[in-house]
């Protein structure tokens, strides 16, 4: 298939094939990346995990739009979709439209990530129905950090699952493309999978979802400040990463870097490299 997947193609994975969906933040990890997943996020966990923020908060709109083009750089099938950072679309429908339409325009991705539920649903429906698809993010909402008091699962007991299930039923009544649930109870997830026309993305939500999404670092064992319950770790590139940097440092300690064949104007086996 030539081209990107598409946000109608995406939508109309409700219910089929399980959409595969991981973070990325850079042009490299993105190359890696595309040739295994429909959707990439640049994700304003990028705060947390690229620049060692203590949260998403003081992420900006700058950041995100410098990692959205980087990330469209390293990718050419992949579905881009960018976080709207705290701070940048609460205020209004029209505040929401400004930084959205920005990066849509300055990183060319397809769509943008906001979260909240029914309190942001005039938002959605702003958006979406003036040419910038959304994908909504409900549960566990990390800009929430400081009104929710750490970042704790959610849909437990029947009053904190039928608000779960009234902001999916919200976002996909406003226009939102896909909805992303994030560290939500098993039971709540299904349910609103079961009751939704759109797709939802599961980030510890279960297997229930019709597709999930993870942070690249944590499955790749490359940020460990802060990992959920709900990460699997597939690598640990973090030690690959001490050990090779920790035998560079010893040659270069013993003169053992660089050999010959590193070096310029100096008669050797191998091959002479152009300047
Ligand atoms: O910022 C992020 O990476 C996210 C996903 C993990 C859903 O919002
Ligand atoms: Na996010």
């Amino acid at each position: 298939k030539m081209g990107r997947t598409s946000v109608p193609e995406l939508r109309a994975r409700k219910g089929s094939e399980p959409i595969v969906c991981l973070t990325a933040y850079t042009m490299p990890m993105a190359q890696r990346l595309d040739e295994h997943c429909d959707l990439l996020l640049v994700g304003d966990s990028l705060g947390m995990v690229v620049y060692g923020m203590d949260s998403t908060l003081a992420v900006t709109v700058d950041m995100m739009i410098n990692h959205g083009k980087a990330v469209m750089r390293g990718s050419k099938n992949a579905c881009v979709v960018v976080d709207l950072p705290f701070g940048s679309y609460q205020e209004s429908k029209e505040q929401a439209f400004r930084t959205a339409s920005r990066i849509l325009a300055e990183t060319g991705c397809a769509a943008v990530k906001l979260e909240g539920g029914a309190e942001l649903a005039e938002t959605i429906a702003f958006l979406s129905q003036r040419g910038v698809p959304v994908m909504a993010h409900i549960g566990l909402m990390p800009q929430q950090v400081n009104t929710m008091g750490g970042f704790k699962s959610q849909g437990r007991g029947d009053e904190a699952a039928e608000k779960v299930v009234n902001d999916a039923i919200a976002v996909a009544k406003a226009g939102a493309f896909s909805v992303v649930i994030e560290g939500t109870v098993e039971a709540v997830a299904r349910r609103i999978t079961e009751t939704i026309d759109i797709p939802t993305i599961g980030i510890g939500a279960s297997v229930a979802c019709d597709g999930q999404v993870l942070v690249t670092e944590d499955i790749l064992g490359l940020f460990s400040d802060f990992t959920p319950k709900f990460v699997k770790r597939y690598a640990n590139l973090g030690d690959a990463i001490s050990e090779a940097v920790g035998t560079y440092a010893s040659e270069v300690r013993n003169r053992q870097f660089p050999a010959d064949e590193h070096c310029f104007g100096v008669p050797n086996k191998g091959k002479l490299r152009a300047v």
